[in-house]
């Protein structure tokens, strides 16, 4: 009901804003109107708290630590609904600038170094979101992901759902920095060199499942997907790879 309500008076502000432009007046109307974040059973939640559930989507934190921080996905990796009052707002902000847990262990999934992806304000929202208790908030989940149209179309997807492109780039192109990394910079995936030193599906597949560690934080390195994507997922990926630019 009260969703409802927030609706009516967002279509009559924007209807109203309408009426004034359309009267071909030389005044300048800069109103802006905006309508209050909600969760899906439309409680009311800041802005802050609304963009860290985006932020938690975006960044593909929900593929690890799944839906809402409720766990579930793997063995190794902790549900994050005790994490907002467990630990100060400096401890979380530590744990997702420098990363957690055994990252040199091929078959372990570790909590990733952001610090370089992931901006300070992004950071302060996510953080703001866990103390919230990680509601569900509207519209903040992941585009779904196509199977039924080959492994390629399913690997983009998955390159969006899993985060893949913060770090790697719109089309695998990179350019994200990554200043401490001896190359300065998270590789791209596409080119002549990646396609050199990747020749084969299965180089390509193995990286992905077991990450890489290329320093200790502030470096991002790659995440270990193993035991988070699944073997199918992991082909599906390395087909949409493969379709990216060569040379
Ligand atoms: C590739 C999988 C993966 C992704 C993506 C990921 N995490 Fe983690 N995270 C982990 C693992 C594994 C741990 C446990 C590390 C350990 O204790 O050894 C962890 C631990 C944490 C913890 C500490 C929880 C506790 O109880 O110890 C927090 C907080 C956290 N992650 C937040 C986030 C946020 C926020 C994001 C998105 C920006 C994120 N994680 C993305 C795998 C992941
Ligand atoms: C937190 C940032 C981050 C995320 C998210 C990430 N990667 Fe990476 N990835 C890296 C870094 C850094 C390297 C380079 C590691 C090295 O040089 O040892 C890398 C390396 C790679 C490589 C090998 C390329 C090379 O030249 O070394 C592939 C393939 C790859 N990533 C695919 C993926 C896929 C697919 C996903 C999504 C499932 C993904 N990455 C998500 C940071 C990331």
């Amino acid at each position: 009901m009260k969703r409802k309500l927030y609706a009516l008076a967002f279509a009559f502000a924007a209807a109203l804003l309408v009426a004034v432009a359309g009267c071909g007046g030389t005044k300048t109307v800069t109103r802006t109107v905006t309508a209050p974040a909600t969760t899906t059973s439309g409680r009311q939640v800041s802005e802050q708290v609304a963009a860290g559930a985006h932020d938690f989507v975006q960044f593909a934190c929900v593929k690890c630590h799944g839906e809402r921080g409720r766990g579930g996905v793997s063995p190794a990796v902790p549900g994050l609904t005790a994490a907002g009052k467990g630990f100060s707002v400096a401890q979380l902000r530590s744990i997702i600038d420098k990363g957690l847990g055994e990252s040199k262990n091929p078959s372990q999934p570790y909590m990733p170094v952001w610090g370089p992806v992931i901006s300070k304000r992004q950071v302060s929202d996510l953080v703001a979101y866990l103390r919230a208790g990680l509601p569900a908030v509207t519209g903040a989940s992941a585009p779904p992901v196509q199977t039924a149209q080959g492994a390629a179309v399913q690997g983009a997807g998955l390159y969006v759902a899993y985060g893949c492109i913060n770090c790697h780039g719109p089309n695998g192109l990179g350019g994200v920095p990554n200043p401490q990394a001896p190359d300065k910079t998270i590789p791209p995936l596409s080119g002549e060199d990646f396609f050199s030193e990747f020749d084969t599906d299965k180089k390509i597949e193995d990286v992905i499942r077991s990450g890489s560690v290329i320093g200790r934080p502030p470096i991002a390195s790659m995440p270990h997907w193993g035991g988070i994507l699944s073997d199918q997922q992991l082909k599906a990926l390395v087909a949409y790879i493969k379709t990216l630019k060569s040379s």
